[in-house]
């Protein structure tokens, strides 16, 4: 017989797929990492996962103990499985502008999930970083995530979304690019990948209304990059101690038009129904076109699944009034 012991057994070992028709203009093979293949339909389980075990064993988390953290829902989706299956409660700080569908999934996997406007400063209080803090300090026996600074989020990419890339692509990987949120997939992936061979290029794919291509460019945090944007799940207002700046070759900013009009076209055109940022990776692909020769090979990640969209991006009534679509 062949069975994980629990949920958590199935995460990782996800698929590396062939992109087709949306990359026809560009001149080499282009693979998506998918990582919707894990329990909770996002990357996200596995520095999860990698955090709590870590959190576990240096007596951070205890027995009975509450999880916080501020989280746009998949985090939160992956502490929660792990939450359940190790006995933990959680409680989850999220912004308003994030979609329905996210926060009714962290309810169903038993969460307690806290909503805080998302256009206040981060040093606001009623900001989603402030308030995520405080209730770690509030709640006895609890243990405060902190994806952003956490270093067991770059290390699970390290140890296993990395070398998983390398194995499947026999090493032949020339080029990584993907969305970057907290950095805990492009630090840890892209350092596995530069220490495996330091030719790879790490290309980020970064939204207008975040720092981090002015920051990457200049060494300027520049206040004027920050306004409200609607892509979910990448671009800061902050510096995440996990963005390693260092690995990172350059960075890409997707409007957050074409990152919704991507999304749709990934499904219609690939079958690849997925999230807002898999629709920003693939263009900021696209938009690297330059950067490619015929004999490369481009990974990109795909973070999350398209149902958490329906709303939104997959919903043409919105698509229309946001003046997406004709
Ligand atoms: C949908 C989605 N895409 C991209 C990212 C960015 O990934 P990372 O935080 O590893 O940089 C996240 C994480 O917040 C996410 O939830």
């Amino acid at each position: 017989m062949d069975y994980a012991e629990n949920i958590l057994g199935t995460i990782g070992n996800t698929p590396l797929v062939k992109m087709n028709k949306l990359v026809e203009d560009l001149p080499c093979l282009v693979l998506a990492k998918y990582e919707t293949f894990n329990p909770g339909n996002s990357v996200k389980d596995r520095m999860a996962l990698q955090m709590i075990e870590d959190a576990e064993a240096d007596g951070r988390l205890k027995p009975g103990g509450t999880i916080i953290e501020g989280t746009s829902g998949n985090t939160g989706m992956g502490l929660a499985l792990a939450a359940i299956v190790k006995g933990y409660k959680c409680i989850f700080v999220i912004s308003d502008k994030q979609s329905k569908e996210k926060m009714d999934i962290l309810r169903a996997v038993g969460a307690e999930v806290v909503v805080c406007p998302t256009d206040v400063e981060p040093t606001d209080p009623r900001s989603y970083y402030s308030v995520s803090k405080r209730l770690g300090e509030e709640t006895s026996n609890s243990w405060y995530v902190n994806q952003y600074d956490n270093p067991s989020n770059c290390k699970a990419h390290f140890k296993s979304t990395g070398p998983e890339i390398w194995e499947q692509t026999d090493g032949k990987v020339t080029h990584f690019v993907v969305g970057v949120g907290t950095g805990g997939t492009i630090s840890g992936v892209g350092s596995y990948l530069k220490m495996k061979n330091p030719n790879i290029k790490v290309w980020g794919v970064d939204t207008y209304g975040s720092v981090f291509k002015k920051y990457h460019e200049t060494g300027i945090f520049d206040e004027k990059e920050i306004y409200p944007y609607v892509t979910e799940g990448i671009g800061e207002d902050i510096l995440p101690a996990n963005v390693n700046f260092n690995i990172i070759d350059g960075f890409t900013k997707v409007t957050d038009k074409d990152a919704a009009v991507y999304t749709q076209k990934l499904a219609k055109e690939e079958g690849m129904f997925l999230g807002n940022s898999a629709g920003a990776a693939i263009k900021g692909v696209l938009q690297l076109k330059e950067h490619f020769k015929p004999e490369d090979v481009v990974v990109v990640l795909y973070h999350d699944h398209g149902s958490r969209y329906v709303g939104k991006m997959f919903n043409d009534e919105w698509m229309r009034e946001m003046g997406y679509i004709e």
